[in-house]
């Protein structure tokens, strides 16, 4: 099965990015522990990461009959994008939602998302570890659904 991470604005600068909320690995260090993980089931991992509304949209498309699973992080799209949420549901490809930082304890306008009610699941404030467990919830959910 075929599982897609998708990255928003700025989580291109993860390390050098206030460490204090988002940690000190890079977004390349993730993705090599994320293949790690993967490397032991039968599952091709493939990573996007962009800056615009309009990139993000496209992946999502193309990924339509090709990808069986998306973990997402959003980043500040988390609180602005209709866009990115319809495309998630045109497609109809079952997400998780991460978020390195808990978005809880922070400013009140990182409260709302408009990603969450559709989310098969949220993991958010266990930094690059929730991608991990994130995957890991994607293998058991792809397992269980026969895909
Ligand atoms: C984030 C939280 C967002 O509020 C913020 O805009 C980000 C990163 C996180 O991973 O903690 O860019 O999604």
């Amino acid at each position: 099965s075929r599982i897609l991470v998708l990255n928003g604005p700025n989580l291109n600068m993860l390390g050098v990015r206030e460490p204090t909320h988002y940690g000190s690995l890079s977004l390349e260090q993730i993705e090599q522990n994320l293949h790690k993980l993967a490397a032991s089931h039968a599952v091709q991992l493939d990573f996007f990461q962009a800056n615009s509304e309009e990139k993000l949209i496209d992946k999502i498309h193309q990924s339509f009959q090709h990808v069986d699973f998306i973990i997402i992080n959003p980043a500040a799209f988390t609180h602005t994008s209709v866009a990115i949420r319809d495309a998630l549901l045109a497609v109809s490809i079952p997400f998780v939602e991460v978020h390195l930082s808990n978005i809880h304890k922070r400013e009140p306008f990182r409260h709302h998302s408009y990603f969450s009610d559709v989310a098969e699941g949220v993991i958010c404030g266990f930094g690059a570890q929730g991608y991990e467990f994130a995957l890991q919830f994607a293998l058991t959910f792809l397992i269980k659904n026969g895909i």
